[in-house]
C-alpha cells in the first residue's frame, strides 16, 4: 500500500556503536540500535552504574552524602556512575570523564548536570521575573545564552526549566517558575527547552534540559517547602500536568521528579505519574532523574522502611536516575537478583539514559563539552546586553500617578534610598549558578549611569536588610533593630525633588527552603518607607523581589511603583532605562499580588464556587476583613502610553464541532509615546461536566503601536483550546456556552459569548443484516499488475468480493493463499460517503501474523485528477504484524510521503487480543490519532499548503486486509499470515 523507506523502519541486527571503546564500532547511525547494542554488552553492575549520579562536592543543594571522594573516584573508574552534578569547568569535567574513559570497561561517558536556572555567569532575571516579559523569543534566547556559557565550563545538562505552576507567594521557590497559569507556563517551558537544547542535542553549544519537578511541588500546602500536596485528579490534569506535557512534546531530554508527597504517594515513588502518564500516555523517551536524595527521603515520608525498599519503589515507579541518594548503587543489583525489580525495568531505565547520551553526541566524543577553548568564543559583553534587554522587558509598572514616571527633565535632585538601592548582590537572585556575588549593576549605579550631569543623585541606605552570612544553604538574618541610618535617609529625602526607593527582598529570601509566612516589606523597610513618605511624597518605589509581595500600604500611598524582581547582572541599567523612559514598560504580572498574605494561595483562574457574591450578607465566599480579589491581578502592568480596546467581536456566535471562530478587537495607542501591549485572550466554559475556572488564559499577542496607531488583533478559537480534562478522564471540548474575554489584564476585560455545537453523526455502519450495505460501500477488485503493483511492497495477490462478509453484526475480511498468491478483500466509500474534517471511529479486531496487514485508511477524492500522493492519504491504522504489537499511523503528502516524521509507530501490547477503538480527529489544523482514546500521534506541520497538508478537501474511507507484502521483513510465512480482519462498526462524526 505505501512506500515506506525500509531502512528507516527496520534497522536491526548486530549493530554496534561508535565510541572510544574498540568493542563498539561506528557502523550505524540509528540511535535505538546503538542503544540496544551497548545495552547488550553491559553487566547488571554496569547498568546500575548508569542510573547513579554523584555530586561533585561543590555547591551542595541538599544534605551531603556520606561517601568520601576516594570511594567516589573508584566507583567512577569502575563504570558505576552515569552522571555527576556540580562539576564545574571544562578542565574538571574532562578530568572526571577521563576517569571513566581510561579505566572503565565499556567507557560510557558521563553527563554533567548543574542548576543553570537563570543564566550561568551572565545573570538574567529570575524565571518568575523573566516570565513577566511574556516574550517567548527573549526567554528562548536567554536559555540559549545560558547554554553556551554552561558548555564553555563543561556543563552539558541543566536542571531547568522549573515549570511547577505555583500560586502561593509564601513558597520561596515561586521565583524559579513561571507563576500561576498553566498556559503561560507551558509556553515558557517550550521556549526554554528550545533555547537550551536548540535543534540538535549533539551541537556542542547546546545542553540537555530538565523539566522539573514532576509533579505538584509548587502546590506545597501552606506554601511550606517540601510540604505535602493535596490535589485532586481534575486539578492535577488541568493545571499541573500541561506544562510537563508541553515540555515532553518539545523533546525535553530529562525530567526531574519532586520531593513532595502527592495525595499520599511521594512523587518519586509515583508509578501512575512517571510510568503511566509521562512515559506511557505521553510516550516520552527521555529519562527521569530523582531530585536530590528524593529516593531515600521516601523513608522519612514513611513510604519505605529503608534505602533498599526506597530503591525498589522508585525504580519500579519509573525514576531512572538516583541523584546523590545512594539508594540505587547500594541496592539495585540485589533487588534484581531477588526478583523485586525486573531486568525489563532496569533495561528500560538504562536505555533511556543511553539514548540521551547518544543524542548528545557523547559517544562520538566524550570530551565534546569539555572544550576550554570555547571560553574564548563566548561573547560575554553581548550577553550582558541581552540580559539588559530582557531585564527591562520584565519590569512591571504597577502604578504611576502624579506623572512621576518617566522622570521629567525638571527633576534635578534625586534621592536614592533603601537597603537594596546600592545592593549589587540581591539582583543576582537565588539559584545563581556561577553568577558572581556583588556583580550586578545596582539601582544607584544604573541611575547614575543614566542621569544627565545636571542631575544631583544623593544616596542613603536607610537601613541594612539581609545581614550575616548570605548563602544558598544558611538561614538569612534580617535587620529588625538597627535604625541608625534612618536619619541620614530622611534628610536626603527631604531635600530631593524625587525619591527612588529600592526595597523588597534579599536574594536569599526567595529560593529553595525560603518559605515565609510574611510577604511584606520585611525588616525595617516598611517603617523606613513610611518615614520617608512623611518628608517627601514624590516617591518611586522600585521593588526588588523574587515573589509577589504584600504592598497594600504602598499601593494606597506611594504614587509610582515598579516591580523589578531580581533582574540579574544588568538590573540597575534596566531599571534606569525604564525610570528615564528609554524603555516604555510592557511587562505584565505572571502571578497575582495579594492584598494580604492570608489570601494565599491566590490566583485569577479560580472556580466560581456556589456562593460567588452577595452585596448584603456575609454568607458568600469572601473575607470579612479584606476584599477577596488581588491587589494587582495576573496579567496586569501599565505603560507610559494608553491603550484603548475597541469592541470585541466574534466571527460567529456558534461554533461547529471541529470548527473554529475568530475573536477580534481593535487596539489603539491613544497616548503620546510608542508602546507595547500584551493583548490577552481568556475563555470560560460556563457549564461543564466538571466545574471550570472563571477565566483561563488561552492566548496572547504582543503588539507595538506608535502614538495614534491602531491594529486589529485576531485570536482563533478552536476546539483544542476549549478542551479540558473532564468527567470522562479525557481531554474533550464539551458542547455548550462559552465566554470569551480580551483585554490587557485578567481583570479588566471585554466579554462576548458563543456556543459550541454538539457533534453530529454523519455516517455510521454497524454491519447489521446479511450483506454489505451497498449504499455505503464499493468493492475494489482486481488481481496482479498493474492494479496492485504500485506500492512497492512485494505484493502478490488479488482482492475479490467473496472475501468480504457480513456476519453477526460484524464485517469480516478474510485472506487465503492459493498457490503462491494471496487473496483478500477491500472496500471503500468513494462517491458514496465523502467528507471533509470530522472524527472517524472504527472498532475492530486485528489478526495476528505477518505478511498481509489490515488497514483502515482514507484517500482524497481528487485522486483520479491529481494522482497520489497529491491527493493525500491518511492511515488511521495499519497493523504490520511482523513488528509485534506495533500500530502505525501514517500520513502521505507530496512534500514528505514515506518519511518517518509522517509515520508514527506505537507499541500497543496485546493489540491483537481484543477489539480496539481506532479514531482519527481531522481538522483544518491537525490530524490526530487515538487508540482507545489515548492519543498516539498528532500531525500538524507548521506550514500548511497542498504540498505539506493536502487534507483540506473531501476524503473517502477504505478498509482492507492489505495486499501481500512484508515491509522489508522476512518473507510471508504461510502458516501465520493474518486470516481475518473483523470490524464491528465505522462511525464518522462532525
Ligand atoms: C532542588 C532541585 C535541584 C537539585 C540539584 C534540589 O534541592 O530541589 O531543583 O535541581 O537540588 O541541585
Amino acid at each position: 500500500m505505501k512506500n515506506i523507506p525500509l531502512m528507516v523502519l527496520f534497522l536491526f541486527g548486530s549493530l554496534m556503536v561508535t565510541g572510544q571503546n574498540s568493542e563498539i564500532p561506528s557502523s550505524v547511525k540509528n540511535v535505538e540500535s546503538k542503544v540496544d547494542s551497548v545495552l547488550s554488552l553491559m553487566t547488571l553492575e554496569e547498568k546500575v552504574g548508569q542510573l547513579v549520579q554523584y555530586n561533585g562536592s561543590w555547591d551542595l543543594t541538599g544534605p551531603a552524602s556520606e561517601m568520601n571522594n576516594k570511594e567516589k573516584e573508584d566507583n567512577i573508574k569502575n563504570g558505576r556512575v552515569g552522571s555527576m552534578l556540580n562539576v564545574l569547568s571544562a578542565e574538571a569535567t574532562a578530568e572526571a570523564q577521563k576517569l571513566v574513559m581510561e579505566n572503565s570497561r565499556l567507557k560510557i561517558p558521563m553527563m554533567f548536570g548543574y542548576d543553570v536556572i537563570h543564566g550561568y555567569k551572565t545573570m538574567f532575571p529570575v524565571p518568575l521575573g523573566e516570565t513577566a516579559s511574556w516574550d517567548l523569543e527573549a526567554m528562548e534566547e536567554s536559555a540559549r545564552i545560558a547554554a553556551l556559557e554552561s558548555v564553555a565550563e563543561g556543563v552539558n545538562w541543566t536542571f531547568s526549566p522549573m515549570i511547577d505552576v505555583s500560586r502561593d507567594a509564601r513558597w520561596g521557590r515561586i521565583m524559579e517558575g513561571s507563576g500561576e497559569d498553566p498556559y503561560l507556563t507551558s509556553q515558557v517551558a517550550v521556549a526554554k527547552v528550545k533555547g537550551y537544547q536548540g535543534n540538535d542535542l549533539a551541537d556542542e553549544k547546546t545542553i540537555a534540559a530538565t523539566a522539573k519537578h514532576f509533579v505538584g511541588y509548587g502546590f506545597a500546602e501552606a506554601g511550606r517547602d517540601y510540604n505535602t500536596v493535596h490535589i485532586g485528579e481534575n486539578e492535577l490534569h488541568n493545571t499541573l500536568l500541561p506544562p510537563f506535557e508541553a515540555a515532553a512534546k518539545a523533546g525535553v531530554a530529562t525530567v526531574m521528579n519532586a520531593f513532595n508527597d502527592i495525595d499520599g504517594t511521594p512523587a518519586t515513588g509515583h508509578k501512575v505519574l512517571q510510568r503511566d502518564i509521562l512515559k506511557g500516555k505521553w510516550d516520552w523517551d527521555g529519562f527521569v532523574v530523582s531530585d536530590w536524595g528524593s529516593i531515600p527521603e521516601m523513608i522519612e515520608h514513611g513510604f519505605a522502611k529503608d534505602k533498599k525498599q526506597a530503591a525498589q519503589i522508585a525504580l519500579n515507579a519509573g525514576s531512572d536516575m538516583d541523584m546523590e541518594g545512594g539508594a540505587y548503587e547500594s541496592s539495585l543489583e540485589e533487588l534484581v537478583e531477588e526478583g523485586k525489580v525486573s531486568m525489563k525495568h532496569i533495561d528500560d531505565a538504562v536505555r533511556r539514559v543511553l539514548r540521551v547520551k547518544f543524542k548528545m553526541g557523547l559517544f562520538d566524543d566524550p570530551y565534546r563539552y569539555s572544550n576550554a577553548d570555547l571560553q574564548k568564543e563566548v561573547p560575554y559583553e553581548e550577553h550582558r546586553q541581552a540580559a539588559r534587554d530582557i531585564a527591562r522587558k520584565s519590569i512591571v509598572l504597577l502604578k504611576n500617578e502624579k506623572e512621576l514616571l518617566p522622570l521629567k527633565p525638571s527633576v534635578k535632585n534625586i534621592a536614592v534610598i533603601g537597603p537594596l538601592a546600592d545592593d549589587k548582590d540581591s539582583p543576582i537572585g537565588n539559584w545563581r549558578a556561577q553568577g558572581e556575588a556583588n556583580s550586578a549593576i545596582s539601582v544607584l549605579e544604573g541611575i547614575k549611569n543614566a542621569a544627565g550631569k545636571d542631575v544631583k543623585i544623593n544616596y542613603a541606605k536607610g537601613a541594612d536588610h539581609g545581614i550575616g552570612e548570605r548563602s544558598f544553604l544558611m538561614p538569612l538574618k534580617i535587620n529588625t533593630t538597627d535604625r541608625s541610618g534612618f536619619k541620614k535617609a530622611i534628610k536626603t529625602a527631604e531635600k530631593a525633588d524625587l525619591v527612588v526607593m529600592a526595597l523588597g527582598e534579599d536574594a536569599f529570601q526567595a529560593g529553595e527552603g525560603r518559605s515565609q509566612v510574611n510577604i511584606g516589606l520585611a525588616g525595617l523597610q516598611q517603617e523606613l518607607l513610611e518615614e520617608i513618605y512623611k518628608v517627601n511624597q514624590n516617591i518611586v518605589l522600585v521593588l526588588i523581589n523574587g515573589r509577589p509581595l504584600e504592598i497594600t500600604w504602598a499601593s494606597e500611598n506611594i504614587p509610582a511603583i515598579a516591580v523589578a524582581w531580581q533582574l540579574g547582572s544588568e538590573s540597575g541599567n534596566a531599571i534606569a532605562d525604564v525610570l528615564f523612559g528609554k524603555y516604555n514598560p510592557s511587562a505584565k504580572l505572571p502571578v497575582s499580588f495579594p492584598r494580604a498574605v492570608g489570601q494565599e494561595p491566590l490566583y485569577y483562574n479560580q472556580k466560581n464556587t456556589g456562593r460567588p457574591s452577595n452585596d448584603e450578607h456575609v454568607t458568600y465566599s469572601a473575607y470579612t476583613d479584606e476584599k477577596k480579589d488581588a491587589l494587582y491581578p495576573f496579567g496586569f502592568g501599565l505603560s507610559y502610553t494608553d491603550f484603548e480596546y475597541g469592541d470585541l467581536s466574534l466571527s460567529s456566535e456558534e461554533m461547529e464541532a471541529g470548527g473554529r471562530i475568530q475573536a477580534s478587537v481593535e487596539l489603539t495607542n491613544t497616548g503620546d509615546v510608542e508602546g507595547k501591549e500584551i493583548v490577552q485572550l481568556y475563555i470560560r466554559d460556563l457549564v461543564a461536566s466538571t466545574t471550570r475556572p472563571v477565566k483561563e488564559l488561552k492566548g496572547f499577542e504582543a503588539v507595538t503601536l506608535a502614538p495614534g496607531e491602531s491594529k486589529r488583533i485576531d485570536f482563533t478559537i478552536d476546539e483544542e483550546i476549549l478542551k479540558f480534562y473532564n468527567v470522562n478522564k479525557k481531554w474533550e471540548a464539551e458542547a455548550g456556552d462559552f465566554e470569551v474575554f480580551v483585554g490587557g489584564n485578567s481583570r479588566d476585560l471585554q466579554k462576548v459569548g458563543f456556543s459550541l455545537k454538539e457533534s453530529k453523526v454523519i455516517f455510521e455502519d454497524h454491519f447489521e443484516g446479511e450483506e454489505l450495505n451497498m449504499e455505503n460501500w464499493n468493492y475494489e477488485e482486481g488481481d496482479g499488475c498493474p492494479n496492485l503493483c504500485g506500492w512497492g511492497n512485494n505484493e502478490r495477490q488479488g482482492y475479490y468480493r467473496e472475501f468480504v462478509k457480513v456476519e453477526d453484526g460484524k464485517l469480516i475480511i478474510k485472506a487465503v493463499k492459493e498457490g503462491d498468491k494471496y487473496f483478500s478483500g477491500k472496500i471503500n466509500t468513494k462517491d458514496k460517503v465523502e467528507f471533509k474534517y470530522g472524527s472517524v471511529e472504527v472498532r475492530a479486531k486485528l489478526p495476528d501474523g505477518h505478511g498481509l496487514w489490515p488497514a483502515i485508511w482514507m484517500l482524497g477524492n481528487n485522486i483520479d485528477e491529481v494522482g497520489w500522493p497529491a491527493s493525500g492519504e491518511i492511515d488511521i491504522m495499519e497493523y504490520v504484524g511482523r513488528q509485534p504489537d506495533t500500530l502505525h499511523n501514517a500520513l502521505h503528502t507530496p512534500a514528505s510521503h514515506g518519511e518517518t516524521e509522517n509515520i508514527k509507530s506505537t507499541p500497543v501490547p496485546g493489540i491483537t487480543e481484543d477489539f480496539q477503538v481506532f479514531r482519527m480527529d481531522w481538522s483544518e489544523d491537525a490530524i490526530e490519532f487515538f487508540i482507545n482514546d489515548e492519543k498516539t500521534y498528532t500531525f500538524s506541520p507548521e506550514v500548511k499548503n497542498d504540498e505539506t497538508y493536502p487534507y483540506n478537501h473531501p476524503f473517502y474511507l477504505l478498509l482492507n486486509l492489505a495486499v501481500g507484502g512484508n515491509f522489508g521483513g522476512p518473507d510471508v510465512d504461510d502458516s501465520i499470515f493474518p486470516k481475518e480482519f473483523i470490524i464491528d462498526y465505522v462511525k464518522v462524526t462532525k
